[in-house]
């Protein structure tokens, strides 16, 4: 059955496992951030890496205060690119030959710009460039204390930006530094006091590349638990936030004004007087931040996730009951599934495709 021809019936009727997306809850987060970056300088640039999904990605851009798209990686950015989006950030690097062919290629249609941390990347990406006549846009990534990828914020940014600046088929477009170590620290007094400090390298770095005559027109980073915080400093131009838009179990600990618009539809498959196992596992949903939440019984307790099954302790349903299970894990959970359904009030309103899903090069 084309999955458009359920739009309009009760969600209970989807085959299960299926993601379910709850339109008002999604609408209540687009909105929520999106009035946080419309009045400022800095705007937001959203990190698609959590949903993979063209259709949500227009949402995020439509609902003001952003300026482009940020996914992690190039298959992602080829995806995007071929469903419409024209403005992209991949927030990672993209590594050897093939790929920079793949990056230049994509220049063609789209401005795709990506990070990089290293001088033999930086020459890769240059040829690719000139051997398809295009520019391909750049940030480096700092090191700002994740210690993932990225250069120091010393000399060995500033050696890397002149070369950026000597190497054809290159431009230097800006800065890039995720705090990632820093956006789930629990009191938000010291994670504000962590953040600013850990930018101050990277402002200052940018102001000594401005001096030496490299300019860094954007200055990228944070993310969903940081976003007020980094994107309220002066001299941050675009916030990589992504989670805030389905948002999941883990995150609302840090970020309860966002609403969980993820879960997951399973049927229970078995059940006895005092559990029940759901017909979803870890091939349908991401756990590596804990165990699901069942909806309809927040007081039952998830026993462990297997490949097909989660038994829930202190729950009992009928077989054949539908319940909703609100993963630990947003991003590792919509890799997994090809569409997201769009529901309201109950009813189906709309299916999207996951374009991006499983798009891990
Ligand atoms: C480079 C980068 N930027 C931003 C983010 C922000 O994402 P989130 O909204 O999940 O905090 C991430 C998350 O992994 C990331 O890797």
């Amino acid at each position: 059955m084309d999955p458009r021809e359920r739009i309009g019936r009760p969600v209970e009727t989807i085959s299960t496992p299926a993601l379910i997306v709850d339109a008002e809850a999604l609408e209540h987060n687009l909105r929520t951030m999106a009035a946080c970056f419309r009045a400022r300088p800095a705007k937001l640039r959203p990190h698609i890496k959590s949903h993979k999904c063209a259709t949500l990605a227009r949402r995020q851009l439509a609902a003001g205060g952003a300026v482009g798209i940020t996914c992690a990686k190039l298959s992602e950015a080829e995806a995007l690119a071929g469903n419409g989006i024209e403005d992209i950030l991949i927030a990672n690097q993209v590594v050897g030959a093939e790929k920079a062919a793949r990056l230049a290629a994509l220049n063609r249609r789209a401005v795709v710009r990506c990070a990089v941390d290293c001088p033999a990347n930086v020459a890769d990406l240059g040829a690719a460039a000139v051997a398809a006549g295009v520019v391909v846009p750049v940030l480096i990534e700092v090191d700002i204390g994740m210690r993932r990828c990225g250069v120091p914020p010393g000399d060995e940014a500033l050696a890397l930006a002149r070369t950026i600046a000597r190497t054809p088929g290159l431009r230097l477009d800006g800065l890039q530094g995720y705090e990632g170590h820093l956006v789930m620290t629990p009191d938000p007094d010291e994670r504000r006091r962590k953040v600013l400090a850990a930018f101050e390298p990277l402002l200052a770095l940018r102001r000594a590349l401005s001096d030496a005559g490299l300019p860094c027109p954007i200055l990228s980073g944070g993310g969903t638990g940081t976003y007020d915080i980094t994107g309220n400093i002066p001299g941050v131009d675009e916030i990589q936030a992504g989670s805030y838009a389905l948002m999941d179990n883990h995150y609302r600990k840090v970020r309860p004004e966002f609403r969980n618009a993820l879960s997951i539809l399973a049927t229970v498959i078995s059940s006895s007087r005092d559990f029940l196992v759901a017909d979803v596992g870890l091939k349908g949903m991401g756990n590596e931040f804990g165990l699901p939440a069942l909806a309809e019984a927040p007081e039952a307790r998830a026993r462990y996730i297997a490949e097909e099954h989660t038994p829930f302790d202190g729950v009992s349903r009928p077989v054949g009951t539908k319940v909703r299970l609100i993963p630990s894990h947003g991003c590792t959970t919509c890799n997994l599934h090809r569409r997201l359904w769009i529901a309201r009030e109950g009813r189906i309103e709309d299916v999207w495709p996951i374009e991006a899903a499983g798009c891990l090069e």
